[in-house]
Order: C-alpha cells, then structure tokens, then sequence
C-alpha cells in the first residue's frame, strides 16, 4: 500500500488535532438538545471520521446509517449516486447530522439531505472532513467542515480508490498512474 501513495496530504496528527476542534464546535451547537441528536454517517467513507469525531463528542447520540455509491469502482469523475442502503434508524422529530468524508459535487449529500429532509427531522446539519472547493453548490448546505483542499483524488482515513487504501491513517495524494 505505501508504495502506491505519492504523497501525504494531511498527515493523522493534523487530523486529529481538527477533529477535536469540530467535536468542540458541534458540542457548542447541539448544547442542551443532545438528547434528540441522531448522526447519519454516509457508508462507507465517514467510518473512520465517525469514529473519531464520536469519541470526541460528549453528547447522547444515536447512529443511523446510509450507504450511497458515487464513484463506481474505480472511477474518479462522480456518477449519480445510487442508494445501496436506506437509512437504518427513523429520524423523524430528531436533530439530524449527516457526516460525509468529502464534499465534492455536492450530489451525494443533496440526495441524502433531501432523503433526510422528507422524513421530517426537528433540525438538519451536516459536517463534512474534506472540502473541495467552489464546487458544491449553495442548495447544499454543509455546517462543520475539517479542511479545504485542492481539486485533487485523495484516499486514506477512510477514503478510497476501488475501495482500497480506506485504512492509510493519513489523507494522501496516489501515484498519477494509478488513477489515470
Ligand atoms: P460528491 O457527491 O461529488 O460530493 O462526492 C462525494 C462522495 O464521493 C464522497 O462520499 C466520497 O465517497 C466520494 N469522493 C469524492 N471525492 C473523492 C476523493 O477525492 N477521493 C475518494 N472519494 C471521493
Ligand atoms: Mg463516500
């Protein structure tokens, strides 16, 4: 695996630092109604930012769960993403967090937002690790975002190519050749 990386984009101690950050902001904003919280973690790329921000979070939360696929196999231009798992708990008169790896055209999140929005949730917010700039548009809102990046393919801390390297702890740049 480490042969395939080019480079280290985000290494995992900047990530953790900025998680902790984003688990103290959403902490601010969800203080005193974390009773009715309920994450939504789009499958399968939030795993390892969920994981960690959780930790983080000192609020009583539920989980449910989404899976969407965007990028089929091993292509890196999106495609409309395709429901592969409806979402796994009711969120209904809930205040809703939908996190997601990266936002890049914004159309994975739209549709789960819209998804979201039709089963009647007391609030929706979302939050986002990576950020690839000037491309989502506004009708996609997101509330908490780690880092913004270049227009680049990234793997790593959860993210994947054909859905390998999701486990390289650090955000990373793949050796051209792999992705062209
Ligand atoms: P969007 O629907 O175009 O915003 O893309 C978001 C989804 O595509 C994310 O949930 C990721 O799974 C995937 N994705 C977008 N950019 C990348 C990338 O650079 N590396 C790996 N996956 C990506
Ligand atoms: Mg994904």
């Amino acid at each position: 695996m480490e042969t395939d990386i080019a480079r280290i984009l985000i290494h995992r101690d900047r990530i953790e630092a900025r998680i902790r950050e984003l688990a103290a902001e959403i902490a601010a904003t969800y203080d005193g109604e974390d009773a009715g919280l309920t994450l939504v973690p789009i499958l399968s790329g939030s795993i390892i930012f969920v994981a960690d921000l959780i930790r983080r979070l000192p609020l009583k939360m539920k989980l449910a769960l989404v899976q969407l696929s965007t990028y089929p196999g091993t292509a890196t231009s999106p495609a409309d993403p395709r429901t592969v798992l409806e979402l796994t708990a009711d969120v209904a008169g809930r205040h809703v967090l939908v996190i997601d790896d990266i936002l890049d055209s914004g159309r994975t999140l739209r549709r789960v937002q819209a998804m979201i929005r039709a089963r009647g949730p007391r609030s929706l917010r979302a939050a986002v690790l990576l950020r690839k700039p000037g491309q989502a548009p506004p009708d996609v809102p997101v509330d908490f975002v780690g880092f913004d990046i270049d227009d680049l393919f990234v793997v790593g801390y959860g993210l994947d190519y054909g859905d390998l390297y999701r486990n390289y702890p650090h955000v990373a740049v793949l050796h051209t050749e792999l992705t062209s």
